[in-house]
């Protein structure tokens, strides 16, 4: 009978797995499995740490809803989801406009507008014109690219945060002939992530600040290209150096002007911002989201493909003490 030690038991859970017949998830539950456990071995975890952390998890999916995901924002608050976008960014075929955080507030669905189109049902006098071209990395205009833009309203909150659910301070943009594209919103306010939550009592038993800086998000498409999933952040914020998820890099800065004789909307503080697009390979049509929309991630159709099929039935011994488990219930 084999005995199991600190040391010995890593490699008897891969032995075990070793029949994984899909080769990539072999090879992340093997290195996983290595982390994990070496992860523990590391801190000398105890049961009670062991359970605190289960009883964490466990927490932070009962927070999940169609309206919200705090898988994500865990994700978010330890930098891996910064570490999958950047690893991701750096695979694009060509040097165009840099990615960051889709973040958990992006919905499918961002109501049309037509150019120079208002997001903000409320503007109280904080109106901005955002203008620029989508081009490909050699400057060429992409005629009809989608933008697809969400920020947070005037309050400094998104409106899937809000009591009553209506698309406010989103929408879907389309270029012109000449590549450009010209949006009517309102200032972004640098906001906290949502803290009422598991991952909330995380961030703040480290003693972070908890907040993003002002940003506005972009998803841009154009036939042919690799989707961009990206954000400018406003010149001057105070935390762009210390973005509690780590989204803001230097590349994506933007200032708000006031009377850029280029804008297209005068007297109206605007950003001018162009975007480039890279040229799409095989690999870049499974997907360059890192996230979807939390209603689709309730129902288990993000937008990444389900990797791995259903189970197959359990055998019949095993089915038959499931059933009387099941009907104990
Ligand atoms: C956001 O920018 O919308 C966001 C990103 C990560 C966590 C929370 C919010
Ligand atoms: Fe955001």
């Amino acid at each position: 009978m084999r005995e199991y030690t600190p040391e010995t038991i890593t490699d008897a859970v891969i032995e075990q797995m070793s029949t994984t017949a899909d080769p990539r998830m072999k090879e992340i539950m093997e290195s996983a499995v290595k982390h994990l456990h070496a992860f523990a071995r590391d801190v000398k975890l105890t049961p009670a740490e062991w359970l605190q952390g289960i009883e964490f998890m466990t927490k932070v999916g009962h927070m999940c809803n169609p309206a919200r995901q705090e898988f994500i924002l865990l994700s978010d608050t330890l930098g891996l989801s910064a570490l999958v976008n950047i690893m991701h960014d750096k695979t694009k075929l060509e040097a165009a406009t840099g990615a960051s955080l889709l973040g958990p507030f992006f919905r499918e669905n961002a109501p049309r507008f037509e150019p120079g189109g208002q997001i903000a049902k409320q503007v109280n006098g904080g109106e901005i014109a955002l203008f620029g071209r989508v081009t490909n990395v050699d400057g060429a205009p992409l005629a009809n690219a989608q933008l697809v833009v969400w920020q947070t309203a005037a309050d400094g909150r998104y409106d899937i945060q809000k009591e009553v659910q209506t698309m406010d301070c989103r929408g879907t943009f389309h270029t012109d002939g000449d590549g450009a594209y010209l949006i009517r919103t309102v200032r972004p306010l640098g906001y906290y992530i949502p803290l009422d939550g598991p991952v909330g009592g995380m961030v703040q038993a480290q003693k972070r600040h908890g907040m993003r800086p002002a940003h506005i998000h972009f998803l841009i498409g154009a036939p042919g290209y690799r989707e961009l999933v990206t954000a400018l952040y406003i010149a001057g914020d105070p935390h762009l150096e210390d973005d509690v998820v780590f989204g803001a890099s230097g590349d994506l800065v933007a200032e708000i002007r006031e009377g850029d004789a280029n804008s297209p909307i005068k007297g109206v503080p605007s950003i001018h911002f162009d975007f480039s697009l890279s040229r799409e390979t095989e690999a870049d049509k499974r997907g360059s989201r890192v996230g979807a929309d939390p209603e689709r991630v309730a129902a288990g159709n993000g937008t990444a493909k389900a990797p791995y099929g259903d189970p197959p039935a359990a055998p019949a011994a095993r089915r038959s003490f499931l059933g009387g488990l099941l009907r104990g219930r």
